[in-house]
């Protein structure tokens, strides 16, 4: 596995492949957990070539958020990939991404400002931005991001459709701890008790299904009845509790085929969030 940590050389080892290769790419900010193993095991499935990116991107940090503490793991992330059978790594440092103050982004307008982009003002931009460097970068023919991240990945689409990369988005299943706790390099953060009480953003997706299944296909109905759930564990800050559309992040007024229940709550300081579609594939 090579571990490239400059633009030059990553672009010299993607322009080394056989033209013919496809090239499967998994950006991640490293933390690596299970959810990121799934999807480097889609994209050697699907792939000839699985690049992989560990990079902590802070233009999409707000300034009180967690860009100092976020985990740095890298000598076992990489540990991971390599058993993996991922071929190349692009692990570039700030000063290699970010060599000025930025002043050049992309926004996907109106879809930005949704779900988290509500609570995180400038986030989706920060994300994009480095998604794009990112594509242009290694440019891969198709890449893998995890369901959990939901907005995230309708954002990447629309980005990827809008802007003409020729790069195919494949959204990933998430994956869950046994409990049914979606993972996330932040639940590292969470103390037993806090672990514990999370679990809460996974029983109220359970209830909206659960009441979607015996009828109810009325939006606010089904979101009054998550909140129930998340109301019943005090410690458990709401943030959001929405139904949308997948692919606009519109809220909806009833059920459609593409409705997903979307949740982001705090547990202590910690913001976790998760999401399930109420329609079964
Ligand atoms: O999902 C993530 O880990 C990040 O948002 C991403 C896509 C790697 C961009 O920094």
């Amino acid at each position: 596995m090579k571990i490239l940590r400059t633009i030059a050389e990553t672009r010299a080892a993607r322009h080394a492949l056989d033209e013919r290769c496809r090239v499967g790419f998994v950006p991640t900010m490293g933390a690596l957990h299970e959810g990121h193993l799934s999807l480097v095991r889609a994209a050697k499935e699907q792939c000839d070539i699985v690049a992989a990116s560990i990079f902590v991107n802070p233009t999409q940090f707000g300034p009180a958020e967690d860009f100092n503490k976020y985990p740095r793991t890298f000598e076992h992330d990489c540990e991971l990939l390599e058993k993996e059978g991922v071929d190349l790594v692009f692990a570039p440092a700030p000063q290699e991404m970010y060599p000025k103050e930025p002043v050049t982004w992309v926004t996907v307008e109106s879809l930005s400002d949704k779900l988290c982009g509500r609570s995180r003002p400038g986030h989706f931009r920060g994300v994009t931005t480095v998604v794009s460097k990112l594509f242009h970068i290694v440019e891969p023919d198709v890449a893998f991001f995890g369901q959990k991240d939901a907005a995230q990945l309708a954002i990447i689409r629309r980005m990827t459709k809008d802007l003409n990369f020729p790069v195919d988005i494949v959204g990933c299943p998430i994956v869950r701890e046994a409990d049914g706790l979606a993972m996330s390099s932040r639940n590292t953060y969470l103390s037993p008790e806090e672990r514990k009480r999370a679990l809460a953003l996974y029983h109220c997706l359970l209830e909206m299904k659960k009441q979607f299944g015996n009828g109810e296909a009325d939006c606010a109905k089904l979101i009054a009845a998550g909140k129930e759930v998340i109301l019943q564990e005090s410690s458990i800050r709401l943030d959001y509790l929405e139904i949308v559309d997948a692919d606009t992040l519109d809220s909806l007024q009833s059920v459609t085929g593409n409705a997903l229940a979307a949740v982001a709550a705090f547990a202590g300081n910690t913001r976790l969030i998760d999401n399930a579609f109420l329609v079964s594939a």
